[in-house]
C-alpha cells in the first residue's frame, strides 16, 4: 500500500516537494505510462486543495485526447489551439489563466471551474501531452504552482 499523506500545513514549496518525491516513488521503474498518469493524477487531487479536476490529456495523432484523471467526466478530444489545454499544446507553453471565463475559446467541461493550469510534458522538442489542474476558484494557481507542476512535467517526460 502506498500511503502519501499531504501536510496541508505545509508551505508550498514543501508541499511540491512531498509531491515530487511521492510522484517520483511511484512511477519510477514503472513503464506503464497509463498507470503512471493514473496515480499522479489521484496524487495531485489529494496534494492540492480547491482543485476540481487534475489530470492528463495526451497528444494523439495531431490532437489532445483525455487521459487519466481525477474529477468529473470531461470532454475527450481538443483539437490544437483550442481551449486552454489546446493553447498549451499548441504553443509547448504552460498556460496559467486566472478566470477562464475571460480566455478565449475556454471549453467549459465542469461549470463550476473559475481558473486553471495547463503545463505541457515535452519529450524531445515535442508536446507529447498535457497536466490539466482545474479549480472552482479564481486566480486558484500562482506562480509557484506553475513551477511545481512543471517540475513535475519534466520528471514525468520518459514516464507516460
Ligand atoms: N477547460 C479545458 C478543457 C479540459 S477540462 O478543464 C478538464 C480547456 O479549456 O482546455
Amino acid at each position: 500500500m502506498f500511503d502519501f499523506t499531504p501536510d496541508p500545513a505545509a508551505p508550498k514549496a514543501d508541499l511540491y516537494k512531498d509531491l515530487l518525491a511521492a510522484a517520483d516513488a511511484l512511477t519510477s521503474g514503472e513503464s506503464d505510462g497509463v498507470a503512471n498518469m493514473a496515480n499522479v493524477a489521484a496524487l495531485l487531487a489529494e496534494f492540492l486543495p480547491d482543485c476540481n479536476w487534475t489530470g492528463f490529456y495526451r497528444m494523439v495523432d495531431g490532437e489532445l485526447v483525455l487521459g487519466p484523471f481525477a474529477g468529473r467526466p470531461a470532454c475527450i478530444r481538443i483539437p490544437l489551439g483550442v481551449g486552454v489545454c489546446g493553447a498549451a499544446a499548441k504553443s509547448g507553453e504552460t498556460q496559467r489563466v486566472e478566470d477562464v471565463h475571460a480566455f478565449p475559446g475556454h471549453i467549459a467541461c465542469d461549470a463550476l471551474s473559475r481558473s486553471e493550469l495547463v503545463v505541457p510534458i515535452m519529450r524531445d522538442g515535442t508536446v507529447i501531452g498535457v497536466i490539466d489542474l482545474d479549480s472552482p476558484d479564481l486566480a486558484r494557481f500562482d506562480a509557484e504552482d506553475q513551477a511545481g507542476i512543471e517540475a513535475l512535467a519534466a520528471m514525468l517526460s520518459d514516464r507516460v
